[in-house]
Order: C-alpha cells, then sequence, then structure tokens
C-alpha cells in the first residue's frame, strides 16, 4: 500500500519562534516516515501583508535550511519554494473562480490582519486561504500537520473541495482529494511570553514575546528572565486562571522531553525563581542542535540550491498532473 501524503509550510516571514517549531516542523519531522511528505516554503504567502524584497529572498532560503536543520530527512521528504511551482497561482485562479466571497470574509485570521493593515488590506489578503487551499490540494495530499490556528483554513479547504466535486466531478471519480488537518494536542497553541492568553506570533511587536529558533543562548536567558508570571508560588497545568504557568510548563514539557507527570512532580512545589533557570536550560539544550546544523547548511549555498531544485521537479510532478485534472474538469482543453 502506498504511504499517505503529507503537505505542510511555513511562512519566510523572519526567522521561526517555538510555536511554529512545536506547533508544526518537529512534528513533521518525527512522523516523517510514515508518509510521503511536502514540505513547501510559502513565499507567496509572504507577500499578502507589505514586504521588503531584499528580506524575502533572504528568508526563503533561511526557512529552508532550518527545516533541514530541524531534521526533516530528504528520504521521505521533499523540500520545495512555493513560488518556484507555478501551479500554485495557477490553480489558485481556478479556485478562486469557485469560492463564494463571504467565505473568505468570515476567516478569523484574515479578520485580525486585516485590522492591523488599516486602509491597506491588499486582495491578496482576502484571497491567502485559497492559495493555501491550492498548496494542499495540488499534491493529492491527506494530512496537513498544522498549530491550531491554521485549522479553519483547512476547513475552507474541505469546503473548496466539497464544491468543486459536486459541481465538476463524477461520484466515482472527483477532482480532487479531501485532506484532513492533523493537529497534535501539545504544542499547538504555544503562547506569548508576555501574555498567556496571546498566541506566539511572528508579527507581535514585542520581541520579548517569543523564542526565536535561531536565538543565542543569551536571548533566551533574557527573555524567559522577564517574561509573565503570576504570584502564585507551586506550578501546574490546565488552571485557566493561570494561563501563563500553563504555557511554561507545556514549552518545559515539550523541550525537556519529560511526561506530563513528570513535569507536574518536578515543578509542582517550586517557585518561578527555581523553575526558570530550568526552562531556560532545556530550551538552550534544545535548540543547540538545530542551530548548529543551521549554520552548516548556510554555509554551502550550493547545496541548499541542488535541494530546491530537486523539490521543485519533484513537486512539479505531482503538481503538473492535479492541474491538468482540474483544468480538464472545468473545460479546458490544451492542444498537443
Ligand atoms: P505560519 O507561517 O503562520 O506558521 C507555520 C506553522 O506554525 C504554526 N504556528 C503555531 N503553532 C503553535 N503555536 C503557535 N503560536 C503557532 N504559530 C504558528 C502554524 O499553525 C503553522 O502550522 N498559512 C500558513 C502557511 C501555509 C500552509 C499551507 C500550511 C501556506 N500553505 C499549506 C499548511 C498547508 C501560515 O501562515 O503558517
Amino acid at each position: 500500500m502506498s504511504k499517505k501524503r503529507v503537505l505542510s509550510g511555513v511562512q519566510p516571514t523572519g526567522n521561526l519562534h517555538l510555536g511554529n517549531y512545536l506547533g508544526a516542523i518537529r512534528n513533521w519531522v518525527t512522523s516523517q516516515s510514515e508518509y510521503e511528505n511536502y514540505f513547501c516554503v510559502v513565499d507567496l504567502h509572504a507577500i499578502t501583508v507589505p514586504h521588503d524584497p531584499t528580506k524575502l529572498a533572504k528568508d526563503t532560503y533561511t526557512i529552508a535550511a532550518l527545516y533541514l536543520a530541524c531534521g526533516i530527512d530528504l528520504q521521505d521528504s521533499t523540500i520545495f519554494v512555493q513560488s518556484h511551482v507555478s501551479a500554485h497561482a495557477e490553480l489558485t485562479w481556478l479556485l478562486n473562480c469557485i469560492t463564494p466571497l463571504n467565505w473568505l470574509e468570515r476567516m478569523i485570521q484574515f479578520k485580525e490582519k486585516a485590522v492591523k493593515q488599516g486602509e491597506n488590506v491588499s486582495v491578496g489578503l482576502l484571497d491567502y486561504p485559497v492559495l493555501m487551499a491550492a498548496d494542499i490540494l495540488l499534491y493529492d495530499t491527506d494530512l496537513v500537520p498544522v498549530g491550531e490556528d491554521q485549522k479553519q483554513h483547512i476547513e475552507l479547504t474541505r469546503d473548496i473541495v466539497i464544491r468543486i466535486n459536486d459541481q465538476f466531478g463524477q461520484k466515482q471519480k472527483p477532482v480532487l482529494k479531501q485532506p484532513k488537518p492533523l493537529i497534535r494536542e501539545e504544542g499547538a497553541r504555544v503562547m506569548s511570553l508576555t501574555d498567556g492568553t496571546k498566541k506566539m506570533s511572528k508579527s507581535d511587536p514585542a520581541e520579548m514575546s517569543r523564542i526565536e529558533i535561531l536565538d543565542s543562548p543569551e536571548a533566551i536567558a533574557r527573555k524567559i528572565k522577564r517574561c509573565k508570571t503570576d504570584p502564585q508560588k507551586g506550578l501546574e497545568f490546565d488552571n485557566p486562571e493561570r494561563p501563563e504557568c500553563h504555557n511554561l510548563l507545556s514549552l518545559y514539557l515539550l523541550l525537556s522531553g519529560k511526561t506530563k507527570e513528570e513535569v507536574t512532580a518536578e515543578c509542582q512545589d517550586l517557585g518561578w525563581g527555581q523553575f526558570k533557570p530550568l526552562l531556560t536550560e532545556a530550551t538552550i539544550e534544545a535548540l543547540k542542535p538545530i542551530q548548529e546544523r543551521y549554520q552548516e547548511i548556510m554555509g554551502d549555498r550550493d547545496y541548499l540550491e541542488t535541494i530546491l531544485r530537486e523539490g521543485r521537479e519533484k513537486a512539479e510532478l505531482s503538481a503538473n498532473e492535479v492541474l491538468a485534472r482540474v483544468k480538464s474538469a472545468l473545460g479546458y482543453s490544451t492542444p498537443l
């Protein structure tokens, strides 16, 4: 039996933070041998908000190198850049013409980001989830491993599939395959270090709110030292009145590799002054091998370019086939 297909991606907007790592990439790595995987650097999504071209080019390579440094294995996985495979943009147009406008206006992330953009909201920002649907659907994807914040976009993708199959497919021969989200409970919602009720985010102007994968040990220590806590002694999971406490213990659990029972036993009588050095140490240790590998990969640009070229070739095989299937279902015929 052939393996199920997985596709996921990260936007090249700045460095990755612990939310991206623990909510997404770490899970890609852990389960990659079970699946046939496509991991994409979604650079077309990165221009849905104002961007700097020089930074976009640099960040695209950074993210590809971080995929490798975090442990993506090319035996099981294909790494590629979204804009290198033109089928993504082309399928987006076809899906645009099938997706009702009000489905997009309902998207939580659009509403949140639109508020920040004021008068400057681009059509691309509204259309962002349709491009994401195209990313997923071009690979006949079964599973999409993401953090909790992307769930609504995958539900939208599923609605688009139902609509296109109803309108243009035959019962025995759907045009597009129905994907499912794959969201692990632990790490699915890593919260800000300065406010445990807000998710950790690249777009938060406060740098102290997130730990980035490439942060130095000193920066990590400083951020944890200053992070928001509460006045209570004794640390506990799952108390809704102590969101920071739950978040920091969860980070410790994920980064130290300990179980919930072990962390509970270790931390239930600790004060913040005793716990913070433990979390600092676990974070530095977990990120150290990734940072070392990242430096090696970035030092060999040719290697990275070869991987992305081969990734594009492999991705195009699937993407072009699915695109041709959709075009044919919609009535396009291409003379040979
Ligand atoms: P992006 O770049 O915002 O985030 C990349 C991944 O990181 C997860 N994530 C988090 N997980 C837990 N806690 C957090 N605080 C946190 N912040 C981010 C996200 O859920 C995501 O899995 N639209 C997507 C990129 C995308 C994509 C796709 C994903 C484009 N096409 C196709 C999957 C499939 C995005 O902006 O992710």
